[in-house]
């Protein structure tokens, strides 16, 4: 096994012990739930690392001097006034008269969380006599997506290996503990364990050749609150049995997996449910058979639906065999028009899986018009945490701020259809909704490759328990648990807080995207993909740059967004200036609202950008000493290597503009 850290639990010791602290010596916990004792532990874990004190779960007849877990009740209601816990969510408070701190919830579960958040507290602010935490997770559903392969390798994965797989095998160890202790810390309930392109050996998952290896999995989630899921091949009867089709109104096919299912529910009667990425990028689907993705979805959810089991079908369908020539096929309408028409006829146990932006996770996209198009089906909103375009763990790049634009974002389905109303179940009252993330995680000794990508994964579970926190209080949280030193978290904080407007200044300009090099999508390549089956990107000739999205000369896409966003997107003039290469062919001696043309704009950001990674470094180079020598090392090589990266870029890209354009940078840098 492959040595780990802890990640934000890493708990640095306290110099000062506070009185209160120094006068528990239980903790008490009526529940013995696998989950309660999981608690009970967090709290001994926390209270030893923190402060250098032991305690012992005592009974519940002491009455002071304990921290203590329980199922919330009238007396605690006196404590929390108007508000009441639901299973997830807690309530925490200290009672000065006997020194005890309360942590109270609907359900174990809920206590867990509270624990950690009870920790977290302390750390971060320490603890006032009149402490009174009150909490429910906003999003219900909050998952966490692994593209981890049977073979142990990690698709889009920057940070070592799986630590799941291991040349074909189950691997089940301390590390899984420790990972699901991470990811109950901030809130996750549901993981996926393997990628969505499931091959043919990934759709043995869910027979008996695996199955009892997932269940012990599945079972050290669920002492932590985490559901497990599995990503399925949805031509999984063809691969495993001698039907020849795969065909959704097939009888066979739905007796087989009738079969399948109850025998997963037989082993593990927790299991939540399939995640399936069908008639994408290859993989099979319903088209074959000339049936839609409802008829698909809903299969598998009639069959998973009498073991309460979900199906998240994704809706990243779309032709990845364009004709370059061919300028009215456009790959950002493709998920709109493939699922639009199909709102309100999914089952209720279906729900539709988006990508925050109608392309692939680029470093500036617009909002997919799919969240403002479908009003009678349960949605869950895809992020990735893994930066397979935003710097793959070698360039920082903080993307909450990134998140929080997209969940704040305003579809106006109606006057309050934000993408975090949505998510969230409160715009359309459905309960079955949420947002997932690609993870990044690896069995790196950091577990996400750079220590700084931390931020994205813990920001991200922060975001999905509560999407009303700024990137800010985030960043500041995520640096104050991780490191003790307060220079070290001033200047963590300042070095993560602009990294994404940084990333973008030095990539691709104004909402183009792409420019990176095929298949592996690190570093730049301006023409990478642009005369290219899986579509084409920015369109740059001499006189401009950009991609006409309109319906009066172009693909028609603005028309996929409610108004005002249509009109909006539409003109040029009121087209948010950061997307303007998205949406329109643009010359390049257009004033922009800075005053600079175009042009300039591309140069100076680019020259930018170099030099903020410098001052970056400055920053990093100030903390020599005060964090562990190990880890100053890796970071300060990363960062080096995103000098580099990021030098490059701007190189390549100035070079590439001022040779298409002819003209020359008004500031005379040297563009080669
Ligand atoms: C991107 C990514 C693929 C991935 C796909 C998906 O295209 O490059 O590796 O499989 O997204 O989300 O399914």
């Amino acid at each position: 096994m492959n040595e780990f850290e802890k990640c934000w639990l890493n708990y640095n010791r306290a110099d000062i012990v506070p009185e209160y602290i120094k006068q528990i010596d239980t903790v008490i916990c009526e529940s013995n739930s696998h989950i309660a004792e999981n608690a009970v532990n967090e709290v001994c874990i926390a209270m030893k690392d923190i402060y250098g004190i032991e305690i012992n779960r005592a009974s519940s007849d002491k009455t002071n001097g304990s921290i203590i877990l329980k199922i919330f009740d009238e007396n605690d209601q006196k404590y929390a006034g108007t508000f009441t816990p639901d299973k997830e969510g807690y309530v925490i408070y200290f009672v000065k008269e006997n020194n005890n701190i309360i942590v109270a919830s609907a359900s174990d579960a809920g206590v867990l969380y509270g624990v950690f958040r009870l920790f977290r507290e302390l750390i971060i602010h320490g603890m006032s006599e009149d402490m009174l935490i009150c909490e429910n997770p906003q999003i219900p559903f909050r998952m966490i997506n692994h593209w981890d392969n049977m073979a142990g390798d990690i698709e889009r994965g920057y940070s070592g290996n799986s630590f799941f797989y291991d040349d074909y095998k189950i691997i089940i160890d301390d590390r899984t503990k420790m990972y699901a202790r991470l990811m109950s810390s901030v809130g996750i309930n549901a993981i996926t364990i393997n990628n969505v392109n499931v091959h043919k050996i990934e759709t043995e998952l869910i027979t008996d050749t695996y199955l009892s290896e997932v269940k012990q999995i599945s079972d050290i989630f669920n002492s932590y609150g985490i559901k497990l899921y599995l990503s399925i091949n949805f031509a999984a009867p063809m691969e495993l049995s001698d039907i020849d089709n795969c065909d959704p109104l097939n009888e066979d096919v739905v007796a087989w997996w009738e079969k399948a299912t109850a025998h997963i529910y037989e082993i593990i009667p927790n299991f939540g449910g399939f995640l399936v990425k069908a008639d994408s990028e290859g993989r099979p689907g319903p088209f074959t058979y000339g049936r839609t993705h409802a008829e698909g979805a809903n299969m598998l959810a009639r069959v998973i639906k009498p073991y309460g089991g979900i199906v998240v079908w994704r809706c990243f369908v779309y032709n990845c065999r364009q004709d370059w020539r061919d300028r009215k096929t456009d790959r950002a309408r493709a998920g709109y028009d493939n699922f639009a028409g199909l709102d309100g006829q999914f089952e209720d146990n279906v729900i539709l899986q988006i990508k925050n932006g109608p392309m692939d996770f680029q470093i500036r996209e617009p909002v997919s018009p799919l969240f403002g198009g479908l009003k009678a089906t349960n949605i869950f909103l895809e992020f990735q945490i893994a930066q397979e375009y935003t710097g793959q763990q070698i360039d920082i790049c903080y993307l909450v701020p990134m998140w929080k634009e997209v969940l704040d974002f305003n579809t106006y389905a109606t006057e309050t259809a934000t993408v975090k109303n949505i998510v969230s179940g409160k715009e359309y009252g459905n309960a079955v909704c949420g947002i997932a993330g690609v993870t990044n995680t690896g069995n790196d000794s950091n577990w996400t490759g750079h220590d700084f990508s931390a931020a994205n994964l813990y920001g991200f579970a922060r975001l999905c328990f509560n999407p009303e926190l700024s990137s800010e209080e985030i960043a500041k949280e995520w640096a104050a648990i991780t490191y003790k030193d307060d220079l070290v978290r001033k200047n963590v904080y300042e070095i993560i807080i602009d990294s994404r407007s940084t990333y973008e200044k030095y990539t691709s300009p104004l909402g183009i995207g792409w420019m990176v090099n095929p298949n592996s999508h690190y570093g730049p390549f301006v023409d990478g993909y642009e005369y290219d089956r899986w579509g084409t990107y920015h369109r740059a000739d001499r006189n401009g740059i950009g991609q006409d999205r309109t319906v009066k000369y172009g693909t028609g896409y603005t028309a996929q967004y409610n108004e005002p966003w249509a009109t909006r997107y539409e003109n040029v003039e009121t087209t948010p200036e950061e997307l303007l290469l998205f949406f329109h062919y643009t010359k390049y001696d257009y004033v922009l609202s800075t005053g600079k043309t175009l042009i300039q704009h591309i140069y100076d950001t680019h020259f930018e950008g170099v030099d903020e990674i410098n001052v970056m470094i400055d920053k990093w180079k100030e903390v020599k000493g005060l964090v562990d020598d190990k880890i100053y090392e890796r970071v300060y090589e990363r960062m080096n290597r995103q000098l580099y990266n990021a030098t490059e870029w701007c190189d390549r890209v100035n070079t590439y503009f001022y040779r298409m354009s002819g003209i020359s940078d008004e500031k005379g840098r040297t563009i080669y």
